[in-house]
């Protein structure tokens, strides 16, 4: 889905972003304003996991085309070198969110939402940050063929560190190294 279609699952994705990240519910109101804005992106693109007998979504992905005056755009951007930003940023789908609640993980659910959010994207790259450790997350982008661009990259007003990983597009395309 585009756009607005997915104004009426933010609430709901909120909730699988609390349960699968383990936050605490402070963060509700802050993460549905930031994932509002986002929803307004340019080629914002989105896709539910809701089975058939759930009323409840299971997991979430959404992206949109990177932009100067961006928040996270203009954040990496600053870290990468000139080269790195042509390469990576100029014509990118910046993967936001991608989430499946903790008692649907582990059963192809976050791979295959990767799989639809990204495909026929019209963007030569996908980028995305992600904590910098050995999570199921780095795990799912590194069998995708996500390299790493920066490491140990810290946002401003966290101390959290971050990977930050890229990917030629289409993703069922061999990833050579850029
Ligand atoms: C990352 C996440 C979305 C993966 O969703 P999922 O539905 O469990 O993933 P899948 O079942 O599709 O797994 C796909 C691949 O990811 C990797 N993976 C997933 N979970 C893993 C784990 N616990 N340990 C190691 N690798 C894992 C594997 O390569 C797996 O392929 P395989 O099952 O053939 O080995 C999910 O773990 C999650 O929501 N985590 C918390 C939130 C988060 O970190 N989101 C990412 C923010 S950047």
């Amino acid at each position: 889905m585009e756009g607005d279609a997915f104004s009426p699952y933010i609430d709901a994705s909120v909730e699988v972003y609390v349960a699968a990240m383990q936050k605490t519910r402070d963060v509700v109101a802050a993460r549905r304003s930031i994932t509002a804005r986002h929803v307004s992106h340019p080629g914002l693109r989105a896709v539910i996991a809701q089975p058939d007998d759930e009323e409840q979504l299971v997991g979430f992905a959404y992206g949109y085309y990177g932009a100067r005056g961006q928040w996270w755009h203009d954040a990496v951007a600053d870290e990468l070198s000139r080269e790195q930003r042509k390469e990576w940023l100029s014509n990118a789908f910046e993967l936001a969110e991608l989430h499946v609640l903790p008692d649907w993980q582990r059963q192809g659910i976050g791979k295959q939402l990767l799989d639809l959010v990204c495909r026929d994207v019209p963007r030569r790259t996908v980028v995305l940050s992600a904590i910098d450790d050995e999570t199921p997350a780095r795990a799912l982008y590194r069998s995708v063929g996500f390299q790493d661009l920066l490491l140990g990259f810290t946002f401003a007003g966290s101390s959290e560190r971050y990977a930050v990983m890229g990917r030629p597009l289409p993703l069922d395309a061999p990833s050579p190294r850029l």
